[in-house]
């Protein structure tokens, strides 16, 4: 090797560990000792000495974590051993109850335990080679799992890569696995929902499932913005147990640089487990992530291994599940709310009643058919629930002798209850909507939307100033912020020179953000962040985008039938065109860099393998899909070219075992341009 590249690689190496120690500080003990400005260059000079040296980027570089290429779907990955889930209990009773079989099964009385928090989230192994992280596969059927490793390594608390002295010192071997929980945390969990909220797209019932959906998405990027945290809790070598203890196990796995949950004890008997799961019943309110219980595990491997397995779980361990924080109380009645894309949400009206330390007043209904489903009527008793949930739901109708029943039926109002305007149900969708884009419940909601912080970034116009500014009649769209004045702030309460200075600065530097975020702000049902930044790159401009066909709509990455119609229907309204055109009067971004995308292969489909000589994978990439092909990441039947730099592998000769026709760089470049 030259000695330039020598030096870049030694560069590299170098870089790589000063990232990954300060991605441990930051995401495993949470303890940065560096600011993320310095944190984003050093991160900065690896991608750049990376994209001069494309031969030396390795999968397990810090800048893999950006995430990988769409896939098609995900392989089938058969565990090493299988992935057990464990046997709940819900009383001290019944936990008394397996210490027994525990004594009587070993013979003994002194048995050692760990507790640890049953953190509610979904498990995943993490196989290593050589210390780098191999891949990463979801639990599936207990059997076998999913290959989500492009995924997988998106997450922040998962090493890509272990020193080897690190793991000799935690006394780990080189190829292990890991099993553990992967999570998203609650206060995560609520922003991005309200955020899908707004963007009119489904919201997830709970972290838990955030989490699965998102570490099955096939388009790695997804995930990578996505906060999901690992904590791990078993170490395995050929499938098998590795400490003599577990405590040991836990503290390895710490050493080795894996987060692992610090609420963790050691017990020598029952009492120290129930007074760990009281100590958590409560305190468990405080946490930052969801559980649902504590896990009780024997402590010495030899014992766990005697005691063995039922069917599906280990009896060497237990979980005690927490009761869901619910309460039983009567609706008082049913009210309809009016969310910013005109959706009706009927909620009931409670009798007030704590759960879990919090006043509930409220529990959503979410929609006709689950009012239809639980049988709710006006008056009843219900049970309440408060999971990892945004906001309370009924859970279910109480129907004894204690709780009559109620009669009031509640039906959907024809009218919308905020503008008066009629209700409409479109055939075949569950919700009812108000159709009336000057309806002041979806004017609300649409400007909290267009100035909250990732789009418009109008930092102080929260609820109750928009309340104001819309009750004074101050706004009745987006483009009357723009027009808003000192005297018209003042006017308002709580506002005082200072403060009215300031909410005109902030709408003064929302002018300077780019097309994408006034695409975005519209608020077009479908229209999120991603397909915002699409639409812009490809059109140009608000005005090109205005006058595109549904057709050509479509042409744009990502979209599809439904986003390119809605797209289009918000255009055909006349009140939406002079609104655009207001913001662009008052100096709003209306023009952005227009990538172009050309024809030529338009349909097609490649997969890049092996090392180029003059492109970086990214150039390729890009050279591809200008010329409007499509670039995947694995061979398929359908892939059309596969392009095989130097030391091509198992994709070379998948292709050529298909058929696929093989080029290389030179014809790349033929065909692309
Ligand atoms: S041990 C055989 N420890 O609970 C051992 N599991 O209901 C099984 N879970 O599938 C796993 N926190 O997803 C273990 N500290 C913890 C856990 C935990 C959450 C989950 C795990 C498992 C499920 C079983």
């Amino acid at each position: 090797m030259p000695s330039a590249a020598k030096d870049a690689e030694k560069k590299i190496e170098s870089l790589r560990e000063k990232i990954r120690h300060h991605e441990y500080l930051y995401y495993v003990v949470d303890q940065p000792e560096i600011s993320d400005g310095d944190f984003d260059k050093l991160m900065r000079q690896l991608k750049d000495l990376e994209a001069e040296h494309p031969a030396l980027v390795t999968p397990d570089s810090p800048t893999q974590r950006v995430g990988g290429k769409p896939r098609e779907g995900f392989v089938k990955v058969p565990h090493s051993s299988p992935m057990l889930s464990l046997d709940n209990t819900y009383s001290e009773e019944e936990l008394r109850d397996w210490e027994r079989r525990v004594h009587e099964l070993s013979g003994r009385q002194d048995v050692d335990y760990v507790c640890e928090l049953k953190l509610d989230g979904m498990s995943l192994a993490l196989t290593y080679e050589d210390g780098k992280l191999a891949r990463g596969v979801t639990r599936g059927d207990g059997s076998v799992g999913e290959d989500v490793t492009l995924n997988v390594r998106t997450v922040r608390s998962v090493p890509l890569s272990i020193p080897k002295d690190r793991l000799k010192k935690a006394g780990i071997p080189p190829d292990f696995e890991v099993r553990g929980e992967l999570l998203m945390p609650t206060a995560a969990f609520k922003k991005l929902n309200q955020e899908r909220e707004r963007e009119g797209l489904p919201t997830f019932a709970n972290p838990r499932n955030f989490t699965a959906g998102t570490v099955r998405q096939l388009d790695a990027s997804v995930t990578a913005q996505r906060p999901l945290d690992y904590f791990a809790y078993m170490l395995l070598e050929n499938g098998r147990t590795y400490f003599d203890h577990h405590a040991k196990t836990l503290d390895a796995l710490e050493a080795a640089g894996f987060k692992v949950n610090q609420h963790r004890k050691l017990v020598h008997s029952m009492g120290g487990v129930w007074a760990f799961i009281q100590q958590w019943a409560e305190k468990r309110e405080s946490l930052p992530y969801e559980i649902d219980g504590i896990v009780v595990k024997v402590d010495r491997t030899s014992l766990q291994d005697e005691l063995g397995y039922t069917g599906k779980a280990p009896r060497w361990a237990i979980a005690y599940k927490y009761a869901a924080r619910a309460g039983i109380t009567k609706i008082e009645g049913i009210r309809v709310q009016v969310g910013r894309t005109g959706k009706l949400t009927p909620v009931a009206e409670l009798a007030p009643v704590l759960i879990g330390g919090t006043t509930v007043r409220n529990a959503t209904l979410h929609n006709m058919d689950e009012i239809e489903r639980l049988g709710v009527k006006i008056g009843d008793w219900v049970q309440v629930e408060r999971g990892g949930d945004v906001i309370p739901k009924v859970a279910k109708v109480i129907d004894d002798k204690d709780h009559p029943r109620g009669h009031e039926a509640f039906v959907m109002p024809e009218k919308c209850p905020v503008c008066g305007t009629k209700v409409v149900r479109t055939e075949g969708e569950v919700d009812y909507r108000c159709v009336n884009a000057n309806c002041p419940a979806k004017l609300m909601g649409t400007i909290l939307h267009f100035a909250s912080r990732g789009i418009m970034n109008i930092d102080g116009m929260g609820e109750s100033l928009v309340a104001q500014l819309i009750d004074r009649g101050l706004v009745k769209n987006v483009a009357d912020i723009y027009d808003l004045t000192k005297k018209d702030l003042l006017s308002l309460d709580r506002f005082a020179d200072k403060s009215a200075q300031n909410i005109l600065d902030e709408i003064q530097n929302s002018k300077k953000l780019p097309l994408e975020r006034v695409i975005y702000g519209l608020g077009i049902r479908f229209v999120g962040e991603r397909t915002a930044q699409f639409l812009a790159e490809h059109f140009g401009s608000m005005e090109a985008l205005e006058n595109a066909g549904v057709e050509e709509l479509q042409a744009v990455n990502e979209v599809g039938p439904r986003i390119a119609e809605s797209i289009a229907e918000f255009f055909s309204i006349k009140a939406n065109r002079e609104l655009v055109k207001r913001l662009g009067d008052a100096g709003l971004t209306m023009r952005g860099q227009r990538k172009e995308r050309g024809t030529k292969l338009a349909g097609k489909t490649f997969v890049l393998t092996g090392t180029l000589a003059h492109f970086t994978r990214d150039e390729a990439k890009k050279l591809i899909e200008d010329a409007g092909g499509k670039v995947t990441g694995s061979v398929s039947k359908k892939t059309d070219y596969v392009v095989a730099g130097d030391d091509a592998g198992s994709k070379l000769d998948k292709a050529k075992e298909l058929g696929v026709a093989v080029i290389d760089e030179k014809e790349m470049e033929q065909l692309a341009g």
